[in-house]
């Protein structure tokens, strides 16, 4: 018995040298080694418990006890409490009384801000705008760790080409390359390089892996994919965090080759830790490791084994670990130096924070009062707003208005507060949002109202809203007498515009939808509107794309403004007035209809490309293959001629670059900003490969009447991709470049790669 024991304290000492070289701080090394040593199993295993405190359930199961868990040693952080005062109860609780005295880690969704709420991150995503994503994620990161946080479950980087899924919202949409630069440009922005800073938070990127590629759009679903996609198609943005040096990683709910992520040895200990040498901390999403039961994996002491042994380090909400930890180390199951590797890294994550000098780092009364809602911060919200706008359709250039036209603006989300903070805005307050109406009225114009439709009908869809904080009021009236008041609104106004979209809590989490259009009683508002003749803009609210092939026949202009957040209204306003200019590209294809899902711009090709004239080839019968909006899409109110573009060279040798140029001109009346795009295809490979992938970008400023030249250096880097044996490399041979405004508008050259 002694000599096990003396084996076993041999091993994790041994363990500890050969981890000490990894990290760089031997002063951290010394500290956490010396604290480890005084810990007993039970105290261990408390650290990789994370209970939660607060409002945000988000799951079946809710923490019980967690203060007398506390001072047990028993806890390793909490989530969903925030303010300081509330911070500072919890973490005297760990201070003052637990034996230890080891700070809690506090962690919380701050999705797409904490209390000022920017856009919604497929909206702010459609911004091409790396420098503003980096901002937002700094202001998050700001005004959270002044209210308490010293951790947030953010960036969500999970690719998604399924619209039905409602989580789409929470991410950057379907592009790994573009989501790859916002992941890097979230992490720099909530960590900034420097997680000590009481301005900064330890980030986490979620959901690893693969949560949007679920079946049918179903949140939780099965996913079942080749690891060659996930490589060359859906690991890029969580390997980019890493890269920047992400303090935390999620893992996902989902399965990925039949093993649940939170027990997915391969996925969090062969890809994540060795592969791609990530040194942080993982935690489990809500419940997940206990949701391998219903996954099929065995009773709760089988799933803490296999998570425990497939690398996780922390286990939120399911106290499992402390539950069967203990039990599971005694017999074997579980080494104790998985337990101690597991500990560690989540006291290094709080030695980077600060917590050991200073628990209350992030606790600051007088921070909190300045940074939360500040009006840089509101000012950087409205600036987002704008810039996430995307501009589908705008027929005679009716967009923008003129304070001359006597306009009607119609629906139920013009005066609207509640839904514009969007879903995932966990301590967002609706209250401080600004309606459209609001700011109408601020700004003095005339404009005239009704509200046409509820915003909800399907008594259904109504009460699970509303059952979780939806705040939907429905109107006493008939939905005819809604529109028929509409109607005779509108028959008095130059031009309509119809406010119109989804509620808050129909996307998100847990929220797919199997109908992606607008919801039929507000289609049959739009088409008595319609019937009045008078042109109408369409001003959408929604977090994900929607179908919307009628719409785009029939309204003259159609302006994308997703869940803005707090400024939304002023910023819609600014908008539609041409103060501001609409500068937005989807990130995220809008397809003609649910038929065509999954449907995204980087698609192989099959051996039978479309042909309308041959039956036998990869089509529909009813509609064409094509998307309503493409990837990459957005009109802006000035116009952008494209010129000719030009090779430096037509062939490409390691170690250089050849550089693509293209004229771009602002044509039109007024100053504006376009993302322009560049794609590249390999014509030929060892395995076959998409029609493009996006591979740079770059948004310029361009005033009426300029032209700018715009570069974009070309190295055998982006000719890279995973092959059949999964190795990262590019072939010699053809490659098209197609530069453009949207991927479905290009000019295409041509060059060859050599080895
Ligand atoms: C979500 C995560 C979130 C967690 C904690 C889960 O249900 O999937 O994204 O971070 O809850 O609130």
């Amino acid at each position: 018995m002694m000599l096990r024991r003396l084996l076993v304290i041999v091993l994790s000492v041994g363990f500890f040298v050969a981890n000490a070289q990894n990290s760089h701080d031997p002063k951290m090394d010394a500290f956490i080694r010396e604290l480890m040593s005084k810990m007993t199993l039970e105290e261990k295993l408390g650290q990789l418990n994370l209970p939660s405190v607060g409002f945000d359930v988000t799951g079946p199961i809710v923490s019980q006890g967690v203060e007398e868990k506390i001072k047990k040693g028993l806890v390793g952080g909490v989530f969903n409490t925030f303010t300081p005062n509330a911070v500072k109860k919890l973490q005297e609780l760990a201070v003052n009384n637990s034996r230890l005295k080891i700070p809690l880690l506090f962690g919380y969704d701050v999705i797409h801000g904490h209390k000022t709420i920017f856009p919604i991150n497929l909206g702010l995503a459609a911004s091409w705008d790396m420098a503003l994503v980096e901002n937002v994620a700094k202001a998050s990161a700001a005004e959270a760790a002044a209210d308490g946080l010293n951790w947030v479950y953010s960036p969500m980087v999970d690719i998604a080409r399924d619209p039905r899924w409602g989580r789409v919202s929470e991410g950057s949409g379907e592009d790994p390359y573009l989501g790859a630069e916002i992941a890097k440009a979230m992490v720099n922005g909530l960590q900034q390089g420097d997680l000590s800073k009481p301005t900064t938070v330890l980030a986490t990127v979620k959901h690893f892996a693969l949560y949007g590629a679920g079946e049918a759009g179903r949140d939780y679903n099965t996913v079942d994919m080749s690891r060659i996609r996930m490589f060359n198609e859906y690991f890029l943005p969580y390997k980019a965090a890493v890269d920047a040096g992400v303090g935390s990683v999620m893992t996902s709910f989902n399965e990925i080759e039949g093993v649940p992520a939170s027990g997915n040895k391969w996925l969090l200990t062969d890809l994540l830790r060795k592969q791609w040498g990530y040194k942080g901390m993982i935690v489990s999403d809500y419940t997940s490791i206990n949701e391998m039961m219903a996954h099929g994996m065995g009773d709760a002491k089988a799933v803490t084994e296999l998570s425990l042994n497939a690398g996780m380090d922390m286990d939120m909400v399911g106290e499992l670990f402390i539950g069967y930890g203990a039990e599971l180390v005694k017999s074997g199951k579980v080494s104790i130096e998985t337990i101690d590797a597991a500990c560690r890294r989540i006291l290094e994550a709080k030695y980077k924070l600060g917590l050991f000098k200073d628990p209350y780092l992030y606790v600051s009364e007088e921070r909190a009062k300045a940074e939360i809602f500040s009006a840089d911060k509101l000012a950087l919200s409205k600036d987002a707003a704008v810039k996430s706008m995307v501009l589908l359709k705008n027929d005679q250039q009716i967009l923008p208005l003129q304070t001359s036209q006597k306009v009607a603006f119609i629906g139920p989300l013009v005066n609207d507060q509640r839904n514009l903070i969007g879903s995932w805005s966990a301590a967002g307050d609706w209250k401080q949002a600004v309606s459209i109406q609001a700011a109408l009225d601020a700004g003095n114009y005339k404009y005239t109202y009704a509200k046409g439709a509820n915003l909800v009908e399907d008594p259904a869809l109504l009460k699970r809203l509303n059952d979780h904080d939806g705040r939907i009021e429905s109107d006493p009236l008939t939905s005819e007498k809604l529109i028929a008041q509409a109607v005779k609104v509108a028959k008095k106004a130059d031009v309509v515009v119809a406010v119109l979209g989804e509620a808050f809590g129909m996307s998100g989490e847990a929220a797919s939808r199997s109908d992606i259009g607008l919801p039929e009683h507000q289609q049959k508002l739009l088409k008595a509107l319609k019937a009045t003749g008078k042109p109408i803009v369409l001003v959408l609210m929604n977090g994900r794309p929607l179908t919307l092939s009628w719409e785009d026949q029939n309204m003259s202009a159609i302006l994308e403004t997703w869940f803005g957040g707090t400024k939304a209204g002023d910023a819609i306003v600014d908008v539609l007035y041409g103060k501001a200019n609409p500068s937005g590209k989807l990130s995220m294809t809008f397809p003609r209809s649910v038929g065509q899902i999954p449907i995204y711009y980087n698609h192989k090709n099959t051996g039978r490309p479309m042909d309308e004239n041959q039956k036998y080839t990869s089509k529909y019968l009813d509609i064409p293959n094509t998307p309503l909006y493409a990837f990459g899409h957005g009109l802006s109110y000035t116009q952008f001629t494209y010129g000719t573009p030009e090779l430096s060279a037509t062939s490409i040798q390691p170690n250089q670059k050849i550089t693509l140029t293209v004229p771009v001109t602002n044509s039109g009346n007024y100053d504006g900003e376009e993302v322009v795009q560049l794609y590249i295809q390999d014509v030929v490979g060892s395995v076959t490969r998409p029609v493009q992938e996006l591979k740079a970008f770059k948004k310029v400023k361009i005033a009426k009447g300029q032209t700018v030249q715009v570069s974009f250096d070309i190295t055998v880097e982006d000719l890279k991709f995973y092959n059949a044996d999964l190795t990262f490399d590019y072939e010699a041979g053809k490659f098209r470049a197609m530069v453009g405004t949207a991927s479905d508008k290009v000019q295409t050259l041509t060059f060859d790669a050599v080895k």
